[in-house]
């Protein structure tokens, strides 16, 4: 194991520091204040009260004609020091701490970075924070990790529980949510939308991810940074691109071809582009085919600004700027976190490059100009952040936010005893295991964030990043207490003989699995750690009216699936997850939540069932990949292609009713097609169902595409008539030599299914020949 995110290591743990952490919070808010008043004197200038020094600030200008304008008054090195970034917490917390390192004294503490501004243009102060699932802090004195932290936030699920709900409606309430815990955080950059494919179930970072596939992993997470931006807070799209395992994620040289590219990790991207037009995107780590994604220059030049005319600007992410010239003419707009680089790049060296001629003027200008428009576009200017103003956040009404997201995306897996919901005429109800008394567990790393009141449980990781490994006090064994009549009762777990013998005389029990991953590390294979598999087999044999509840970072296997009564995938469920999953198992929340990614029965039937890499290996070795094996055949589509049998397929989710579709016509519309047919809830009770299209032609690089979804909440009883279309990328495939989608002339089959194996009905619809631009026009 690995855990090497570049020289971050963790903080000294003396009850001293924990002081000076307290005391230098609260200094934060007076020091932001006073930055705000000195540095954007025009900033909040009305729409008719334009100073006739600063016209930029007239808001009926484009953003584009506005960062012209601005431009024009700006010195090269006021230009240049736009596009260098530095890492805003103090070097006293880093275990190692990092050689060069310069406190910027503008930044938020404990915060991933910060630009500085140009205050006699009236230019903000760049303010970016972590991450996908709220505002994350960096890192805390080990004191702090239970104790009320000075940035305690609402915490979303996971990234592949909010893919989970397949409801774009709930991600952009989560984005927009964080947007607003970020702006009063006194943050305008937030550093989200991570979004790399599902390629290996153990990569330690899919919890922050959406999932195995293009369209629903753009549509959701397209959404999340269009609820970011919605809040004047530009947000990025991360990482782009390939980073799809973190052991050697620095070093990794991902293999893939142009087409399949396109056909997968690409158009997701290039899918939530479209919809949620972050003002900036976060390179990767990684190399991709030779060269270091943040100066790729078929990444970077050709695919994301060039074909699809992506106006912000490429940030690096925390340690991967590798070059001046390569990075700046390859696509490199900023550096990012220095001092985790080796070198300053984008400082002096630059100047003097663009003095040299190596780089041109005009691409520096490009680079301050990619970045301002982003913030004219999102509203920096027009609606700069006060400052901290988070005595204002209502953190209630966050809580709700981030508890219907859980509760959209749980999953149920099994329930062939119909344990679930919880029988009201149980007296006893025994639960076991991963802290379930006290609170529910998140992913590790960069995008942590603290809850209000601490971790629920002292750190068990011990080893610094990407730990502590944080529980958030949201408990859902206090949760059922409160609505059901028996009496429950709590074991850790760790004597599994006594778990057994409690289970025995139980009327129910539910055995919490967890699975904690984190930045920096895969898991090290597909099971719960710690003995958790022989727990719950010895309960289940106990007591077959076993309920699981797994909380994991993504996909894991379950070899004692057949011998308990239900299943329940809660991932990551957020600040408010304990009452999410005690609502789900009582009936109060009917669940709906289908799953993301394809569950494996074992890794044989992944594409490398041996982990690309070695953790051994240092930073200068140059460990090669080959995500050519699958190609764009992602998940669902590699078992489809290999005939394999998963575990627990994509798209599955059970409910406590059931529905019945039926009625699929399709046919050719604009350049897709459009897909009609009806749900009807067969069942008691209301609940929602996702109704999944999934297409099929000639020539793929499997047997069928996911092509649409719908979410959609029926009465019992009742139906919904429901049309879809069809994206015309999905029914086409990618010529790399001529950059365009071609739809070839035929028979296309249309599958109306609730999951990749369970297809409900099909027609086919013949298609005409048609030739699409590279951006699907
Ligand atoms: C992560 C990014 C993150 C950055 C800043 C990196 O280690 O890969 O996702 O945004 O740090 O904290």
């Amino acid at each position: 194991m690995t855990a090497s995110r570049p020289l971050l290591e963790k903080l000294a743990t003396t009850t001293a520091l924990a002081g000076a952490l307290i005391a230098l919070a609260a200094l934060a808010p007076v020091a932001a204040n006073a930055q705000l008043t000195n540095n954007a004197p025009g900033a909040a200038a009305a729409k008719t009260d334009v100073p006739a020094d600063q016209p930029w600030m007239n808001t009926k200008l484009s953003a584009e004609a506005r960062a012209d304008l601005i431009l024009k008054e700006m010195t090269l090195a006021e230009k240049l020091q736009l596009t260098f970034g530095y890492f805003s917490t103090d070097n006293k917390w880093q275990i190692t701490p990092l050689k060069n390192y310069v406190y910027p004294k503008d930044g938020r503490p404990f915060s991933a970075g910060f630009v500085p501004g140009i205050p006699r243009l009236g230019i903000p102060n760049q303010w970016q924070s972590d991450a996908g699932v709220g505002v994350a802090t960096q890192t805390v004195p080990k004191e702090s990790v239970t104790a009320e932290f000075p940035r305690g936030r609402t915490a979303l699920p996971s990234g592949i529980a909010t893919a989970a709900t397949w409801s774009p409606e709930t991600a952009f309430a989560g984005g927009a949510m964080i947007g607003n815990e970020s702006f009063l955080s006194g943050f305008n950059v937030q550093l989200a939308g991570g979004m790399n494919l599902l390629r290996e179930a153990r990569n330690g970072r899919n919890f922050e991810y959406g999932g195995e596939d293009p369209l629903l992993s753009g549509v959701i997470t397209g959404n999340e940074i269009k609820g970011i931006q919605s809040q004047n807070v530009i947000s990025t799209m991360k990482h782009f691109a390939f980073n799809g395992q973190e052991t050697n994620r620095f070093t990794m040289d991902h293999q893939i071809e142009d087409k399949s590219a396109r056909e997968s990790d690409l158009l997701a991207f290039q899918i939530a582009n479209e919809i949620g037009q972050p003002g900036s995107v976060m390179c990767a780590y990684n190399r991709v085919n030779g060269f270091y994604a943040c100066e790729n220059d078929w990444l970077l030049n050709q695919v994301l600004k060039t074909d699809w005319g992506f106006k912000g600007y490429v940030m690096s992410d925390w340690g991967a700027t590798h070059s001046t010239i390569p990075a700046a003419n390859h696509g490199l707009d900023q550096q990012s976190g220095w001092a985790f680089d080796r070198s300053n790049y984008f400082e002096g060296a630059l100047r003097e490059a663009v003095n040299n001629g190596y780089v041109s003027e005009a691409r520096a200008n490009d680079m301050a100009k990619r970045i301002l428009w982003a913030m004219f576009e999102v509203g920096l200017f027009d609606k700069p952040v006060k400052g901290d103003q988070s005595s204002t956040i209502d953190f209630v009404k966050n809580g709700k936010i981030s508890q219907t997201d859980a509760e959209e995306a749980i999953v149920l897996l099994k329930n062939t005893l119909g344990l679930l919901p919880l029988s009201k005429t149980a007296r006893s109800i025994l639960i076991v295991g991963a802290h379930a008394d006290v609170g529910v567990l998140s992913g590790g790393g960069s995008s942590q964030v603290y809850p209000i009141g601490g971790s629920a449980v002292p750190d068990e990781f011990g080893k610094g990043f990407p730990g502590p490994k944080v529980w958030y006090p949201s408990s859902p064994m206090k949760g059922l207490q409160a609505r059901t009549a028996a009496t429950v009762s709590y074991l850790d777990g760790k004597d599994v003989k006594a778990a057994a013998a409690a289970a025995k005389k139980a009327d129910v029990v539910i055995v919490f699995g967890e699975q904690w991953t984190g930045e920096s590390i895969d898991a090290p294979d597909l099971n719960l750690p710690n003995n958790q598999d022989a727990l719950i087999a010895a309960v289940a044999k106990a007591n077959k009216k076993t309920v699981v509840v797994l909380q994991t970072g993504g996909p894991v296997v379950m070899p004692w699936l057949a011998k308990v009564g239900a299943v329940v995938e809660a991932w990551y469920p957020g600040t408010s997850g304990g009452e999410a999953i005690a609502r789900v198992l009582t009936g109060e929340v009917n669940p709906s939540g289908h799953l993301p990614a394809t569950f494996p029965a074992s890794l044989d039937q992944t594409p490398r069932p041996v982990l690309e890499g070695d953790p051994k290996l240092d930073q200068d070795s140059h460990p090669m990949g080959n995500y050519n094996i699958e190609g764009a055949a992602i998940g669902y589509k590699w078992f489809d292609k290999k005939g394999y049998k998963p575990l627990f397929a994509f798209g599955h989710g059970l409910s406590y009713t059931t529905f019945a579709l039926s009625g699929l016509t399709a046919a050719p519309e604009g350049k897709g097609l459009k897909a009609s047919f009806s749900v009807k809830n067969t069942g008691a009770v209301s609940g929602k169902d996702v109704a999944q299209i999934y297409v099929s032609g000639n020539g793929w690089e499997a047997p069928k595409r996911l092509g649409a979804f719908k979410k959609v909440e029926v009465a019992p009883g009742q139906s919904q008539s429901v049309s879809v279309t069809v994206d015309p990328r999905l029914l086409a495939t990618y010529d790399s030599a001529s950059k365009t989608w071609t739809v070839a002339a035929g028979d296309y089959k249309v599958m109306l299914a609730t999951s990749a194996t369970e297809i409900v009905q099909t027609v086919t619809v013949r298609l005409d020949a048609q030739t699409l631009n590279v951006k699907g026009e």
